[in-house]
């Protein structure tokens, strides 16, 4: 016998968990419009060297790729940020400046399925291009707070680690690695809190090969840098070294910044983050939750050379990218997930074959109205039809029996309040809105 279930990893969902999705992106949608986002998409199968060269080493070995019919090599997206920067790429020069852009889509990662890591799951992604200054990396990481405190959330709930590739580069350079293999060494230092002390020195080996570093002493320096989390500590440490210097103000005004829009609680100074994909090039950060098992919400930072390697113009750029999958955990967890009532408001009783006719015209113009409606498709009695009624989630029943049919009169009665009232046909539309506003007294003498 076939195995009918669905993959490891990737989700059904019921239409309860369905409007749960929706809630999300809602939330999101309405944060990234506040902020003068404008929405886009892009191909969810895409050339898989648009990863396999643009996304990093660890999303490679997670693509869902595979030959197409036509011999292409082709791959589902693990994310779309290859693919913005070659939208934006294709178009820059016509664009106006800045451009602020936001998509919410399903991307694949062939990830071992676990607890808030699956292998299909949801991302907001939300990009700024065109300011090179840190006041866009702020106003980054005020939308990637908005978007979690727009569900209700608090500060507390969840924190933004700020770190940045610019200084671990220039500390790394101090210490004597060459430019070529820091990528490799920030692979292993990305590492630092999850990995094994064999693992990690293993790694730190493999990625200073052929250089005079000392694995044991990189190890060592990287953990003193990464233990820094104050801006008074880098200071310290920056003394003396102008670039290092220079990029400290970056910092102050990015910090300010972020304080002056009313966000400093929301974010800390961390440089444990450094984020596996490699176009990043000055901020990164990541959003945790504060609380149970501190997943990983979001992330991004800066990426100021992917739109030129694409083939566009120099545009520097930022963004950042928000699961589906760890956000609706910690809301459930927090109790924040609101029930909607997604049943009928009105449900029409037709009662016997003399009102059918009249019944469904009602329910064609009421529907026409914009109102939510269903109706028996059986003739059935009143007791039954109203125990449908009440197990769909209806507000309201429009009962059509004979009696009413021939008088040119609905009956509309109120489920939960238990409550009748008659409208004359011709005002059908207009009562209902009052219902729906006031509840049944709007039609009640
Ligand atoms: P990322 O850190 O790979 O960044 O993913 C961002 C967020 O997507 C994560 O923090 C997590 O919430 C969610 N996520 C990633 N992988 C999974 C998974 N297997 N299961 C569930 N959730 C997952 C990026 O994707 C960048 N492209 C973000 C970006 C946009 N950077 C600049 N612009």
């Amino acid at each position: 016998m076939a195995d009918f279930k669905s993959l490891p990893g990737f989700r059904e969902f019921y239409p309860e968990d369905r409007a749960v999705l929706d809630h999300l992106f809602k939330v999101w949608r309405q944060a990234c419009r506040r902020y003068g986002f404008r929405e886009w998409e892009s191909p969810v199968l895409e050339p898989l060297e648009l990863f396999t060269e643009k996304s990093g080493e660890e999303i490679v070995r997670q693509l869902f790729n595979f030959e197409d019919k036509g011999g292409r090599q082709v791959s589902l997206r693990p994310e779309m940020t290859p693919s913005l920067a070659r939208m934006v790429g294709a178009r820059a020069n016509g664009m106006a400046k800045p451009i602020r852009w936001f998509a919410i889509g399903e991307n694949y990662r062939y990830e071992k399925p676990q607890k808030g890591r699956l292998r299909a799951f949801y991302q907001l992604n939300a990009d700024l291009l065109g300011e090179a200054g840190p006041t866009a990396d702020a106003e980054l990481m005020a939308l990637c707070a908005d978007c979690l405190l727009g569900f209700g959330l608090t500060s507390n709930d969840f924190r933004i680690r700020i770190s940045d590739r610019t200084l671990w580069f220039r500390y790394l350079e101090g210490q004597g690695v060459p430019e070529p293999k820091i990528a490799g060494v920030l692979n292993v230092v990305d590492k630092l809190e999850r990995g094994s002390p064999e693992e990690l020195l293993k790694a730190m080996n493999l990625a200073i090969q052929d250089t005079a570093c000392d694995a044991v002493k990189l190890l060592e320096a990287a953990r003193r840098f990464a233990a820094i989390n104050s801006i008074a500590d880098l200071e310290k440490l920056a003394a003396g070294d102008a670039p290092m210097m220079a990029r400290l103000e970056d910092w102050r005004q990015l910090l300010s910044t972020v304080e002056a829009l009313g966000f400093r609680d929301c974010v800390t100074i961390d440089l444990t983050i450094v984020r596996g994909l490699a176009y990043y090039t000055g901020f990164v950060f990541e959003a945790f939750e504060t609380g149970g098992d501190a997943r990983a919400l979001a992330g991004g930072g800066r990426y100021d050379t992917l739109v030129k390697k694409m083939g566009g113009p120099d545009l520097p750029a930022v963004g950042f990218g928000m699961g589906d999958v760890t956000v609706r955990d910690l809301l459930q967890s927090k109790n924040l997930i609101p029930t909607y009532a997604d049943g009928p408001e009105f449900y029409v009783m037709i009662l016997g074959p003399e009102a059918r006719a009249t019944a469904l015209a009602d329910v064609a113009a009421l529907r026409r109205a914009g109102f939510r409606v269903e109706y028996n498709f059986r003739d059935g009695k009143f007791g039954k039809l109203i125990q449908t009624a009440e197990n769909i989630g209806a507000s309201y029943a429009l009962i059509y029996g004979g009696e009413e049919v021939a008088k040119g009169e609905t009956k509309v009665r109120c489920l939960r309040e238990r409550v009748e009232g008659m409208v004359p046909r011709a005002d059908l539309v207009p009562a209902l809105r009052a219902v729906r506003e006031e509840g049944i007294k709007a039609i009640l003498p």
